[in-house]
């Protein structure tokens, strides 16, 4: 992703099997990939690369494109640079990277795996990552998001959380969310969202 004039422009470029050329790839591509997981099994799946077309599912706000990761939220955090602990907000504006930003006063999404972290801050920190950027009133809104606001930020009750928690819970399990880009299922992820929704 690059921003042009005000613009960001998108283009996905694959490697090689020798890792020295990427090629320009509008239309998408599928290659299987295999790795060692945590536990030390094989995995493999059918990797899909997503197509100019589906880079703006995800990637949209108001329809135009635009980051999903570097958010306000995700960016306030601690971090370690030059042997100090700064906070991330704090040290892009010493840089004069980031301009404006509060970091007392800005949300701050806690890691979902932290179990430190309270059960409810958790499930909503992974409805953020995995959801959030559907599932916003400028997201892509065909023709469901708008029945839900997966973002970390706003009240408990203005997301549909509530009462839309058992869809929520079985169309996870059923692999059926997120729309897209599912190959695998999030074990993890799942085992949170259950506690989680079947807290509330
Ligand atoms: C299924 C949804 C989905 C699709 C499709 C998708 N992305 Fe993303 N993309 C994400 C999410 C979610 C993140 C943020 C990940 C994070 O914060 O760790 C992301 C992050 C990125 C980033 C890092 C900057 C940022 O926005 O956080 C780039 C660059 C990017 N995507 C480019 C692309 C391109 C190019 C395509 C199409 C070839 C594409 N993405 C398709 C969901 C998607
Ligand atoms: C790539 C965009 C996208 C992502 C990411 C996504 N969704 Fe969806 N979601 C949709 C669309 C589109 C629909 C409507 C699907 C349909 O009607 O078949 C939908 C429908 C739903 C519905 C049913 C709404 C209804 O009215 O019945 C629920 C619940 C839901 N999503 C939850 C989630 C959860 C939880 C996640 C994250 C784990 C997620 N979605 C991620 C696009 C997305």
């Amino acid at each position: 992703m690059i921003k042009e004039s005000g613009t960001w422009n998108i283009a996905m470029y694959i490697w090689d099997e020798n890792q020295t050329e990427a090629c320009l790839q509008l239309n998408g591509a599928e290659t299987y990939v295999n790795w060692v997981d945590a536990s030390g099994s094989n995995q493999s799946t059918l990797y899909h690369f997503p197509t100019q077309n589906e880079c703006m599912v995800c990637h949209q706000s108001s329809s135009t494109m635009s980051p999903i990761g570097p958010s306000i939220r995700n960016l306030n955090r601690d971090v370690q640079r030059n042997g100090s602990t700064l906070n991330q907000l704090d040290h892009l504006q010493a840089l004069g990277v980031l301009g404006g930003a509060n970091a007392n006063q800005e949300a701050q999404i806690p890691d979902y795996k932290d179990v430190s972290v309270a059960l409810a801050d958790r499930g909503r920190a992974y409805l953020d990552m995995n959801c959030a950027h559907c599932h916003n009133p400028s997201g892509w809104d065909i023709p469901a998001g708008k029945d839900f606001d997966f973002r970390y930020e706003p009240a408990f009750d203005q997301t549909g959380i509530e009462s839309g928690k058992d869809r929520i819970l079985t169309l996870v399990q059923d692999g059926e969310m997120p729309f897209i880009g599912v190959t695998l299922s999030d074990e993890i992820g799942i085992a949170l969202l259950a506690e989680y929704l079947q807290s509330l």
